[in-house]
């Protein structure tokens, strides 16, 4: 993918925010500080539980242009949304909260596309989203006549630099800004996607999401395309290969359930009522392997290197299920044990991992093989 290279702003950063799931926020600080521990920055996590967000902060602050190339959105596994910070949380005072939030927005050579106000997705950050949208208008108002945003078309995607007030409170904001190409384009790191009405299952949705999250979308057409064959494993009753023939691929579904009759009526699928674990390809290698079995992610992990480095399949996108105790822990092992075992095998791969909207407690990994080595 080419990068344009985007005005940096000269800005201290004093820390990082994330955005992720309500009850998310421990692993997130835990990621945050694992993080961290790999680099020079030294800085400590900070959450509450359930705030569905979790900081960072540096020991000595750092500088944006310099920051924002060394943390990346893709490598965070929790993060919904990056935001680097330039204040402490800020205390917004009642009678004048848009003043409050200005005192601590550094100068710029040039402004920003816009600023979003957003709240954690919680339920105390559902009770304060009407109040955020109000706050937003005076404050995007008083930011552009202080030459601190652009104008933008209206409803124009956000594609430049953008300022982030996430309010925890009325009276309390966390403020950052992030940038494109390392951060979540949607509200709130949210995306939000319609559940389509011939669908068999909502979990249909977690695939088609990953597949938004993990594939540049000019590559999309191109990975999943007519003529291509996939082995769907857990597929009933059939939410992932729905997605998968939508697109034009074949599907070898593999499960004890029921598939629905619709999609079996496609002629796309074929069905195997066997253990995903001992099912092998029956036509050679498939493009895909995807996997929604709910098993220990350490034998989801063994099964998807069995198939990739065999070359059973060349691409896979699997959830991996985080177990009660330990998730961050238990999730990274597999990661690791993923890239040291393809490495051996001398595969050129990319791989990502991500807490995804549609995802509860499993995190979604997308391996995708370039050319071999
Ligand atoms: C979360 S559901 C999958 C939902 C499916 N991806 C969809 O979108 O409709 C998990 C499925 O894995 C199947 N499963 C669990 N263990 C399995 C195994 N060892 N072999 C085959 N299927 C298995 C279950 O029967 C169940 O249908």
């Amino acid at each position: 993918m080419k990068l344009s290279n985007p005005f940096v702003p000269d800005f201290k950063i004093i820390g990082i925010l994330c955005y992720c799931r309500e009850t998310y926020a421990s692993q997130m600080a835990d990621e945050l500080s694992a993080y961290f521990a790999q680099s020079a920055i030294s800085g400590y996590s900070k959450f509450s539980k359930h705030a569905g967000f979790a900081c960072y902060y540096f020991h000595q602050s750092q500088a944006l242009r310099t920051i924002s190339k060394q943390v990346l959105f893709s490598e965070l596994m929790f993060a919904r949304q990056l935001v680097f910070l330039v204040a402490h949380p800020v205390h917004l005072h009642e009678d004048d909260r848009v003043s409050s939030v200005l005192s601590v927005i550094p100068e710029s050579e040039q402004a920003l596309q816009t600023c979003v106000v957003e709240v954690p997705d919680t339920e105390a950050g559902k009770h304060l989203s009407k109040f955020s949208r109000k706050f937003a208008v005076p404050l995007r108002q008083a930011m552009r006549g202080k030459e601190l945003l652009y104008r933008r078309k209206f409803n124009k995607p956000i594609t430049g630099l953008c300022w982030h007030i996430l309010l925890t409170s009325s009276d309390k904001a966390h403020i950052g800004l992030s940038l494109p190409q390392n951060r979540s384009n949607h509200e709130n790191g949210i995306h939000r996607l319609k559940m389509p009405h011939d669908a068999p299952s909502r979990s249909t949705l977690k695939l088609e999401e990953a597949i938004y999250a993990f594939i540049p979308k000019a590559e999309q057409s191109e990975l999943f395309r007519e003529g291509y064959r996939a082995v769907d494993l857990g597929a009933c009753p059939g939410g992932w290969s729905y997605q998968l023939v939508k697109r034009g691929v074949q599907v070898e579904a593999v499960d004890n359930g029921k598939m629905q009759n619709e999609l079996m009526a496609t002629g796309l699928v074929e069905y195997y009522a066997v253990d995903g674990f001992k099912h092998r390809p029956v036509y050679g290698p498939v493009q895909w392997l995807v996997c929604d079995m709910i098993e220990q992610p350490q034998r989801v992990t063994e099964l998807m290197l069995d198939w990739l480095v065999r070359g059973d399949a060349k691409h896979a996108i699997f959830n991996l299920k985080l177990p009660m105790q330990d998730r961050f822990a238990t999730v990274t092992q597999c990661i690791r044990q993923l890239e040291q075992e393809l490495k051996q095998a001398n595969i050129a791969f990319s791989l990502q991992a991500k807490h995804l909207y549609h995802n509860r407690d499993e995190v979604t990994v997308c391996i995708l093989r370039q050319s071999d080595l």
